[in-house]
C-alpha cells in the first residue's frame, strides 16, 4: 500500500516537473535552430507600426547594412527625431487636442508607458530637457539573429547585390515583435551561394574561406 502511495507521489512529481519544464525546453535555444526565436525587448516597439503602416525605410534605422559588416540598432536620439513631438498614438493625441480646444484650456501631456521608458533611458523630463540628476541608460534590446562566433557575415555585399532584407528577414514588415524565419543554418546560406551568379546577379563564393576565417 504504502509503496503504491509513493509510486504515485513519485509519477505526479514527474508529471508536475515535466510540465513546469516544458516551456523552458521549448524556449531552449539549440544551435543552429534558432527559427522562430521571438525574444521579448525592453520597449514594444513595433515594426508592423513603423515599417508597415507608417512606411519608414527599413534603411532609416538600420542604415549599417548598406555600409558595413552589421546593420545596427537605432539609437535612442534615431527615435527622437519623432518622438519628440510624438508621445502617445497619433488619435489620442488629437483627442485631446480636440477636447481642450472645447474646454478652452491647454491640452493634457499624454505619454504613453512604453514612450516613457524611452524618456527615461534619456533621462529627459516632461519639456523634453536632460532632466537634472537623472543619468542616460542605454535601451538592451535582445539580439535575435546570432551566428556562432566562428562564421563570418557581412551585410554589405548582400544589400548592395539588391537582396532584399526580407529574403534573410522574412516579412518583419507585420511583425509585432521581430522573429527568427529563416534557418540561418550553412545550409541555407551555401545553397544561395551556390544558385546566386544568374541574370544580372553577381555570383558569390562557396570557399570555405568565404564564411569561416
Ligand atoms: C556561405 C557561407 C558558408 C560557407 C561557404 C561555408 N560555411 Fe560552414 N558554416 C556556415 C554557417 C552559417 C555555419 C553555422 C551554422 C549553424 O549555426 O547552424 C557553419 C558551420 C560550420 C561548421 C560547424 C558545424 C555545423 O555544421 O554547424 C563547420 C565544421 C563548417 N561550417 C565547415 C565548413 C567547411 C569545411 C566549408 C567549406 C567546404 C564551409 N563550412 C563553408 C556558413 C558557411
Ligand atoms: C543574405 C541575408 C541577409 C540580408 C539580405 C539581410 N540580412 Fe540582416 N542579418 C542576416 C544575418 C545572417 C544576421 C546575423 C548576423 C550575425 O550574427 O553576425 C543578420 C542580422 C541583422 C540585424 C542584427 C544586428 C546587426 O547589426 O547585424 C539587423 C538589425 C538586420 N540584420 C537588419 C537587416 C536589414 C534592415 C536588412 C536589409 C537592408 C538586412 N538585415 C538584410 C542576414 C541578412
Ligand atoms: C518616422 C517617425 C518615427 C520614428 C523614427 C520612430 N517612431 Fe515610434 N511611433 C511613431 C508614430 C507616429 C507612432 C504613433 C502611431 C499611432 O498613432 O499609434 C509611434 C508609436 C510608437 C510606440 C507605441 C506607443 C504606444 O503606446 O502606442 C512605441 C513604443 C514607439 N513608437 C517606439 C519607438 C522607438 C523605440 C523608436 C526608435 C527605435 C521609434 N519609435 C521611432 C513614429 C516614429
Ligand atoms: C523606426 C526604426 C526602425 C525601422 C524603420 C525598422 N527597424 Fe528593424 N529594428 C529597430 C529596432 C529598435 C530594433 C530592436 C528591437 C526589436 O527587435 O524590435 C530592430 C530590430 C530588427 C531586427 C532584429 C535584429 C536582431 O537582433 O536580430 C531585424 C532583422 C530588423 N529590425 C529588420 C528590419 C527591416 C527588414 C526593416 C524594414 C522592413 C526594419 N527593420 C525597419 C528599428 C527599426
Ligand atoms: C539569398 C541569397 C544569399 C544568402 C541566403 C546568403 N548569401 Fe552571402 N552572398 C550572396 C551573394 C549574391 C553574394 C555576392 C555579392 C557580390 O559578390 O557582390 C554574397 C556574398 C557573401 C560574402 C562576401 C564574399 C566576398 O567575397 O565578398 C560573404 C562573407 C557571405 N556572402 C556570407 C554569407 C553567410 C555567412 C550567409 C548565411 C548566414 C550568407 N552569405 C547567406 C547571397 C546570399
Amino acid at each position: 500500500m504504502t509503496s503504491r502511495i509513493l509510486t504515485l507521489t513519485l509519477a505526479v512529481a514527474l508529471a508536475l516537473s515535466l510540465f513546469v519544464l516544458a516551456p523552458q525546453l521549448l524556449a531552449l535555444r539549440l544551435p543552429g535552430n534558432n527559427q522562430g526565436y521571438e525574444p521579448p525587448q525592453p520597449i514594444a516597439f513595433s515594426h508592423l507600426l513603423h515599417a508597415g503602416e507608417l512606411q519608414v525605410q527599413c534603411l532609416y534605422c538600420h542604415s549599417g547594412a548598406e555600409k558595413s559588416r552589421h546593420a545596427g540598432i537605432p539609437s535612442a536620439n534615431v527615435c527622437m527625431n519623432c518622438h519628440r513631438f510624438v508621445t502617445a498614438p497619433l488619435g489620442a493625441l488629437r483627442a485631446e487636442d480636440e477636447t481642450a480646444a472645447r474646454e478652452n484650456r491647454k491640452p493634457r501631456r499624454l505619454v504613453s508607458p512604453e514612450l516613457q521608458k524611452l524618456y527615461d533611458a534619456l533621462a529627459l523630463d516632461e519639456a523634453m530637457q536632460p532632466a537634472p540628476g537623472k543619468a542616460t541608460h542605454p535601451i538592451v534590446w535582445t539580439a535575435v539573429h546570432r551566428l556562432p562566433d566562428f562564421v563570418y557575415f557581412d551585410h554589405r555585399p548582400h544589400v548592395v547585390a539588391g537582396i532584399a532584407c526580407q529574403t534573410c528577414h522574412g516579412p518583419v514588415e507585420t511583425m509585432t515583435r521581430v522573429r527568427q524565419e529563416r534557418p540561418l543554418t550553412m545550409g541555407w546560406c551555401v545553397n544561395c551561394h551556390r544558385e546566386s551568379g544568374g541574370a544580372g546577379t553577381p555570383a558569390a563564393s562557396i570557399d570555405c574561406s568565404t564564411c569561416h576565417f
